[in-house]
């Protein structure tokens, strides 16, 4: 074994790096939600990373978009509802919002493994506070904010 090989365990996540790109405004975010609607094929669960007002839920009105699921007008932030559920024909999207859920019992009121199906695409904002979630993810997009309107867009495996 080379001094550079990494021991992982038995789960998934790798955290090698797919796509690294910047966006300068919503729009371009949205586009870039649209391009990445390809890698998901269901089942999926990805966590996406980002401090407030980073562009979490602007890159889902993409996705959504992508999938015949939502108008990029109909995609808004599942802040007080948690979960908002749009379906396509290929696949049902769940965005969910863990901002407000802070202990492991309130999160098992969600009842997210119920979501998770053959067709089902789970979008998770602030998944990172839970480990399993951590631990479950197929995805991980992360969004860091540079100035007004550009965000640095890493996505991961
Ligand atoms: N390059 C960009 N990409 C995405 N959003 C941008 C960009 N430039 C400016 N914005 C603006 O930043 C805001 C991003 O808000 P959004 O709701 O997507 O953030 P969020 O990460 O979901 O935050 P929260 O954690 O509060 O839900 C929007 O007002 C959007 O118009
Ligand atoms: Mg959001």
């Amino acid at each position: 074994m080379s001094r550079y090989t990494v021991r992982v365990s038995q789960h998934k996540v790798s955290n090698r790096v797919l796509q690294d790109i910047t966006t300068h405004s919503a729009e371009e975010t949205i586009a870039f939600g649209r391009t990445l609607a390809g890698l998901l094929v269901p089942p999926k669960l990805v966590l996406l990373r980002g401090d407030l007002g980073a562009g979490k839920t602007t890159l889902v009105k993409g996705i959504a978009r992508e999938f015949e699921a939502a108008s990029e007008e109909d995609v808004t932030s599942p802040t007080f509802t948690l979960v908002h559920e749009y379906r396509g024909p290929t696949a049902t999207l769940y965005h969910i919002d863990l901002y407000r859920v802070d202990t492991p019992r309130e999160l098992e009121t969600l009842a997210l493994d119920d979501l998770r199906s053959e067709n089902s695409i789970l979008l998770i904002e602030w998944g990172e506070k839970f480990r399993w979630l951590s631990m479950e993810r197929d995805l991980e997009i992360s969004f860091e904010r540079n100035g007004e309107t550009d965000r640095a867009i890493r996505v991961r495996v």
